[in-house]
């Protein structure tokens, strides 16, 4: 009985990987009433289960709080569904942090990805932060709560640079960084890198470039940049050649990138001296080791499928939802690309907020899974400590190894997190209709910039199928006129790289920049063209594949575009 149902509980999880929305309930049900059967079965299983998962990791992963302290005056935020949840970022955050403190086997870490606290600059003065209750006190009490170590990297709300002034922004090395240290503790370093197990994982700070230095030409905060000194970092953390792992492996090794914009928000070309002068360069020169990029910023859960040489992932934000954090399991043996992230599909393919899934936790798993062994973090510069690491074993070939929750890895089944049935009522502020509702939404087309925002946060949902319906509206008027200034006035609201501008989530998809070149084409127009021409002669910042403005790839291929 238990091999059969064992069987059913993998079909079922092969159709959630594979499976439309429809299967997907369908196997849930599946799922469920194979687990019920099986229960006791996976419980005994998984007290003598312990030796095959030895050595396996699991990191948790969440992005974008925006926590508020009491300073912040309701509501100024850029769009309905922002105005909505930034006064519930703190219970949120608090809620996953207490879900995930709930696990069990626990994850070997947490990593953030970025915009941990909300515009809390409230005063240039180091003090005053000490002397007032602020949102750094409250993160610092909430990340508090973490037993296991958290790993930091920083968002664009983290800083505050204002282009052109000096004397408005704030000091990133003199009060950023002392901010975060004070408050978040010794772990929250400006960019940094651990080894575990046989896999890197690499914090970059996408803040310290020329485009969030104030006084430098390029100063333009909606792009992320590195900087000269963390890009020749990154290079020699990824050719493995010194300050970087020391496991013993010698050479490279396979690596995940964390970064809180998603790429195509960083700015190319920032440091001309380098041979390899802007952090897509360095990534693409080592793509055959990085097993994936991690991002937060657009606040939505996005897979890039195949716009870059290796899966390209952001993550949904915690302020709009609890159960917006994701497991990554690393496993000890076979294939390095046999990685997962265990619970991809609660995000419903491009959603704000994702559906509430069971996890093994740690008071129902009392006894049996205490002693279920899990390697610690080891610092940059520290041996692994771990023994295990083969040689990057990194099967070659574009997006090998996909992010899928994939059947759970061996010795697993027991702790493999699965879909609640039913749902519970949604409780986030989630402002996206689901995929069956697209095309239920009559949008008036933008006729001028002043429309912009357009479509409220509410409706817009970048899904692909849903990324052109809704598009379209945006590109009415460029089909009708092209590159008038009317027209790249919209456009130039929306698709440049911007939590808030609702198509930059759509632009360097594939399925949407062929389709939509498609629409341009039967108004007789050039879509590469009316783009190019809004970025020239309007000045229009335009994330495009292969592009001015674009740091998206071509389809399929490895080849950097053009620099503007
Ligand atoms: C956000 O909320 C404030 C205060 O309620 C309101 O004045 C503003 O118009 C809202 N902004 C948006 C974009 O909904
Ligand atoms: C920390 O955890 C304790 C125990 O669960 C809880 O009572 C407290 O409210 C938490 N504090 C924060 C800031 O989340
Ligand atoms: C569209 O415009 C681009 C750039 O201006 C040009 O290279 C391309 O040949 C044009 N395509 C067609 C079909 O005219």
């Amino acid at each position: 009985m238990a091999e059969k149902s064992f069987r059913r509980l993998r079909e079922a999880l092969g159709l959630i990987q594979h499976g439309s929305f429809f299967n997907i309930r369908t196997a849930v049900v599946f799922l469920a009433s194979a687990a019920l059967l099986c229960g006791i079965y996976l419980v005994a299983s998984a007290a003598r289960g312990t030796s095959e998962r030895e050595g396996d990791i699991r990191v948790a992963l969440l992005a974008d709080a925006h926590l508020i302290g009491p300073q912040y005056v309701c509501c100024t935020e850029s769009n309905d569904v922002d105005n909505e949840s930034i006064m519930k970022t703190v219970e949120r955050l608090k809620a996953a942090q207490q879900q995930i403190e709930a696990l069990s086997p626990p994850p070997a870490a947490v990593v953030f990805l970025g915009d941990v606290i909300h515009n809390g600059y409230y005063s240039h003065n180091f003090e005053w932060y000490l002397a007032n209750r602020n949102a750094y006190t409250v993160g610092g009490e909430i990340f508090g709560n973490f037993s296991v170590p958290v790993r930091y990297l920083w968002g664009n709300h983290d800083y505050h640079t204002s282009c052109g002034s000096a004397a408005d922004s704030y000091d990133r090395t003199g009060l950023s960084h002392r901010l975060f240290r004070h408050f978040l503790g010794p772990a929250a370093l400006p960019y940094s890198a651990v080894q575990m197990g046989r896999y890197k994982l690499i914090f970059l700070n996408a803040m310290l470039g020329p485009s969030w230095d104030p006084t430098h030409p390029r100063c333009d905060t909606k792009y992320a940049s590195l900087g000269a000194e963390q890009l020749v970092w990154l290079e020699r953390q990824l050719g493995g050649g010194g300050g970087g792992g020391g496991s013993g492996s010698g050479g490279q090794q396979p690596t995940f990138v964390f970064m809180h914009h998603p790429l195509p928000a960083a700015l190319r070309n920032e440091a001309p001296e380098l041979k390899h002068p802007d952090v897509l360069s360095v990534l693409l020169a080592h793509a055959d080791n990085i097993m994936a990029v991690f991002s937060g910023h657009y606040h939505r859960g996005l897979d890039w499928r195949n716009a870059y040489p290796f899966p390209v992932l952001t993550l949904p934000a915690c302020r709009y939802d609890s159960d917006n954090w994701f497991l990554l399991h690393l496993p000890r043996e076979g294939p390095a690309r046999s990685w997962r992230l265990l619970d991809w599909e609660k995000n419903k393919g491009g959603a704000r907020c994702s559906d509430t899934w069971l996890y093994p936790a740690a008071t129902a798993a009392e006894g049996g899974l205490a002693a279920a062994p899990v390697a610690a973090v080891a610092a940059a510069g520290e041996s692994g400590g771990n023994g295990g690491g083969r040689p990057g074993a990194a099967a070659g070939g574009a997006g090998g190894g996909g992010p899928g929750p994939g059947p759970a890895p061996a010795g697993y089944e027991a702790f493999a997190p699965h879909p609640m049935d039913p749902q519970p009522p949604e409780t986030g502020s989630c402002g996206t209709p689901r995929l069956e509702e697209v095309g239920a939404y009559e949008l008036e087309p933008l006729q001028a910039a002043g429309d912009v925002p357009g479509p409220s946060g509410h409706q817009f949902n970048p899904e692909p199928p849903c990324c052109l319906t809704f598009q379209r509206a945006f590109l009415e008027r460029c089909l009708q006129e092209g590159p008038t200034a009317a027209c790249c006035a919209i456009l130039g609201e929306h698709l440049r790289p911007s939590s808030a501008a609702y198509g930059a989530s759509c632009m360097c998809w594939p399925p949407f920049w062929s389709q939509a070149q498609d629409v341009f084409r039967e108004s007789g127009r050039n879509a590469s063209e009316v783009l190019e021409r809004c970025a020239r002669e309007h000045g229009k910042a335009l994330q495009w594949p292969g592009r001015v403005g674009g740091s998206c790839l071509q389809p399929g291929s490895r080849q950097l575009p053009p620099l503007a």
